[in-house]
């Protein structure tokens, strides 16, 4: 068996990429985009088909490589259930197992916490715990839907109950460690020795750490298997872009939204906000839509981390203010007023025809 530890050093990733000699299968996890090359160079050099591209879970780190190597070489992609990543082949849920090679099983165990999603995949005598369970440490969980509790559970009662030689293969690491095993995470890791679990969460709720610098790119790029627009273009024409987010199917997830939401025209949204003083409009496009021009003095959140973000915007505490989403033609803007209902804000509309209607008529008088 070949088992290799790849790192981003960009983002101090740990990418893990396992094959069979015999069958030539091979298998990688957590990879990453600026190192597709890398990985193309590697599976040619070793005559290998690469069956599948796992992800721990949707990263805020780093734009996952899994949709690219999906589009060369027809690899298939898969993301925790509760990720949101409908682009994935195949969406993992908790129990699952991965088979490859003559004999080899990888095994789903569920770790939620870092994220809703997390999970980690147990493979003969090591654990790939991406973001849950460090060398010494923990991943965070004060975003992307994090959950202190949740990840304290996961890894006492998942991973700490694994036997103690297992070796542990993060998702990072910050100061040159490459591999630990269970037991010494269980006996010496400080984040949890000794300590309850309301005094984890505590301690996890109070880490104050600054955002990941390619948080607003990764996780919404992440969410489409890390694809660009031409790049899901490309794995569109070739019937790859996933089993739920074809075309067809993206257009009656929006034909439905629109039937749960209150969507207004150019004119009413002029109306709106003349009168009401506390409206919040977002813009939901991406940085690059956003710059190349956007209504006056609007918030910015991309669509992929608007969940996320919500928290930290002025007067959305309270889910009676009114707000108004657009995006560039009122399809990604409709899906995410039906996510802000389901949130409790009672009172979200959505731009009919999106910044293209607004330019149009707007820009144009
Ligand atoms: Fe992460």
């Amino acid at each position: 068996m070949f088992f290799r530890q790849l790192f981003d050093e960009d983002t101090w990733t740990f990418t893990y990429f396992l094959a069979d000699p015999v069958t030539q299968e091979a298998v990688i996890i957590d990879p990453v985009k600026e190192q597709i090359e890398n990985y193309l160079n590697l599976i040619n050099d070793m005559g290998v088909t690469l069956k599948y591209a796992l992800e721990t879970h949707v990263h805020a780190d780093h734009i996952t490589a899994g949709g690219l190597l999906r589009n060369h070489l027809g690899t298939q992609t898969g993301v925790g259930a509760a990720c949101g990543a409908e682009c994935a082949d195949i969406q993992i849920n908790s129990g699952d197992v991965f088979t490859f090679g003559e004999n080899e099983h990888i095994k789903v165990i569920a770790t939620p916490g870092h994220t809703p999603g997390s999970v980690s995949f147990y493979w003969r005598d090591r654990v790939f715990t991406g973001d849950s369970l460090f060398i010494g440490g923990c991943g965070r969980a004060d975003f992307q839907g994090g959950d202190a509790g949740a990840l304290y559970d996961g890894i006492t009662t998942q991973l700490f109950t694994l036997p103690d030689e297992t070796l542990v293969y993060p998702g990072h690491d910050y100061q040159g460690n490459e591999v630990s095993s269970i037991g010494q995470e269980r006996r010496y890791n400080p984040r949890l020795v000794g300590k309850s679990r309301a005094e984890f969460i505590d301690l996890m709720n109070n880490l104050n750490l600054p955002n990941p610098k390619y948080i607003d790119q990764a996780v919404p790029a992440n969410k489409v298997c890390g694809l660009d627009e031409s790049e899901r273009q490309d794995a569109i024409v070739k019937g790859q872009f996933g089993k739920t987010s074809s075309v067809a199917s993206t257009a009656t997830l929006v034909s439905e939204a629109r039937h749960q939401i209150r969507e207004i025209s150019v004119d009413q949204a002029l109306v709106e906000m003349q009168q009401l003083t506390n409206l919040v409009v977002i813009d939901v496009r991406e940085e690059h839509e956003f710059v190349s021009g956007h209504i006056d003095g609007v918030i910015h959140v991309p669509r992929g981390v608007l969940e996320f973000k919500l928290q930290n915007i002025n007067n959305l505490a309270d889910k009676m203010t009114p707000v108004l989403l657009y995006c560039g033609s009122g399809a990604r803007s409709a899906l995410a007023a039906v996510a802000m209902q389901r949130l409790g804000y009672s009172k979200v509309m959505s731009l009919s025809g999106g910044y293209k209607a607004w330019s149009a008529q707007i820009l144009q008088q």
